[in-house]
């Protein structure tokens, strides 16, 4: 606090989570400026915010222009970059990093050897199988029955994954991983068993030694209402996920962070940055472990961050330099908040991008905060330029207020096509009420 010259802040990314990270950083009384690379058309017209367009994957260029630029702080949104070592890069320069190495990132990048984690740390998940031989999968699905979860094993942009009900659905699912449908992340799967239960997840910050969680959020996955239809990148989130009960949170922190935290230590990793942990919790309401991801969850960032009320550049840099233990408790906004995704008409399918988009500011003016995913700026408008467009998020002393708010800015947005769902949060506001903050 009062430093004359803040610091600058790097955040690698294109997409609404960056946005966030960008738009929070800049709330912290530390932080001057904040650059992205790439960005999106969020980023380009944030106050004291600019986009750089290097490429994620040019490690060099990032190295050198957070060094000529004094960078204080490099915040890493996406997992292909993570995966492919750009922390690793970075900190060879001597660079201060969130964002686990290439080694912590396995925990995301390979979903076998995720597995292999979570069974020698003990950790409650899905009984499963690796396998690399067609016939051999086939005939353990035979032997397992359906309905049987099949993955592929590395990185598939969310499209990895099969349900299957029907052994015929589980082989096709098979031949298509083995058949090269996600190239060499399918050559290898995982076979699971099918968990019932409600989703959540737990994002949580690690410096490698100490983890703490941030409040659970759950999102919507489909792109129809009601949860129906193509698995998206996300249509919605809210948080807190009253699912995740304070005595959940403390099972979590204790049978899933903690040990898994141990464990990457055992195999020699430093791992700081987020551990996010895909959860179902089940009818008996034990949590049991869908995935690990080595990242901000996108749109999750966008209903937590705004709950935050600890200066996140203190946060991030605690786990970076490794003082997360003294780092003192994180503050949280009472209340609930809601993110509406609209997207281009046609996502997850074939869409056109190009469109102005009007009314963002008319959106901002009821104070719902307008996240930016795939927009453009192409002077004098903000076009749209992906799939997920805009996260229009707002926060409220309930949940039913949160997304109240959201929905009234979203109906002040105009674009093109533009799709989203009308019943973000159906899944809480049908339970009841929202149960206090319980992170830590
Ligand atoms: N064992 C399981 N039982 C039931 N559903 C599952 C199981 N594993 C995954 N799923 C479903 O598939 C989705 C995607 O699986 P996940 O492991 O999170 O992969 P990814 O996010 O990499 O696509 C989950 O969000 C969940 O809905
Ligand atoms: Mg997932």
């Amino acid at each position: 606090m009062g430093s004359a010259v803040g610091v600058k802040a790097l955040v690698i990314g294109n997409g609404g989570r960056e946005h966030t990270l960008a738009w929070k950083l800049l709330q912290s009384p530390h932080i001057s400026e904040v650059v992205c690379i790439p960005g999106n058309g969020g980023t380009a017209t944030l106050p004291r915010c600019r986009n750089l367009a290097l490429s994620m994957s040019d490690f060099e260029g990032i190295a050198r222009f957070a060094l000529v630029n004094n960078i204080g702080l490099t915040v890493v949104g996406p997992e292909a970059p993570l995966a492919a070592g750009i922390t690793d890069a970075l900190q060879q320069q001597g660079l201060t990093v969130f964002g686990p190495t290439q080694a912590g990132a396995q925990i995301e990048a390979s979903k076998a050897w995720a597995k292999d984690l979570m069974q020698e740390a003990g950790i409650p998940t899905a009984k499963a199988a690796v396998f690399t031989d067609l016939s051999q999968a086939i005939a353990y699905t035979k032997a397992q029955g359906a309905p049987i979860v099949i993955k592929a094993d590395g990185l598939a942009a969310g499209k990895g994954v099969t349900v299957a009900t029907t052994l015929e659905e589980a082989q096709a699912a098979l031949e298509a991983a083995f058949g090269g449908q996600f190239g060499e992340a399918g050559k290898r799967v995982v076979i699971e068993a099918y968990l019932m239960g409600e989703e959540a997840s737990v994002l949580a910050v690690t410096d490698g030694l100490t983890i703490r969680p941030l409040l659970p959020a759950q999102d919507h996955k489909r792109i129809g209402e009601g949860d129906t239809g193509a698995n998206t990148g996300g249509m919605g989130a809210y948080a807190p996920a009253p699912v995740v009960t304070s005595a959940l949170m403390e099972r979590i922190q204790r049978e899933i962070l903690e040990p898994a935290i141990a464990t990457l230590r055992k195999r020699g990793i430093d791992y700081r940055g987020i551990l996010y942990a895909g959860l179902m919790i089940t009818p008996q309401g034990d949590p049991n472990v869908i995935e690990f991801n080595c990242r901000f969850g996108d749109p999750e960032t966008q209903v937590v961050l705004p709950l935050l009320d600890t200066p996140l550049d203190s946060l991030l840099l605690a786990c970076a330099q490794q003082r997360l233990e003294s780092f003192p408790p994180l503050e949280w906004k009472a209340g609930a908040a809601a993110c509406v995704v609209m997207a281009s008409g046609g996502y997850p399918g074939d869409f056109q991008k190009g469109f102005p988009i009007r009314g963002i500011e008319a959106a901002e003016a009821t104070g719902a905060i307008v996240f930016h995913a795939g927009t453009r700026l192409k002077p004098p408008d903000v076009v749209t330029d992906g799939g997920r467009v805009l996260g229009v998020t707002a926060v409220g002393e309930s949940l039913q207020e949160a997304i109240d708010r959201a929905y009234a800015a979203c109906d002040r947005i105009q674009f093109e096509g533009a799709y989203y769902r009308r019943d973000i949060g159906h899944r809480v506001l049908k339970v009841g009420n929202v149960s206090p903050p319980v992170a830590g």
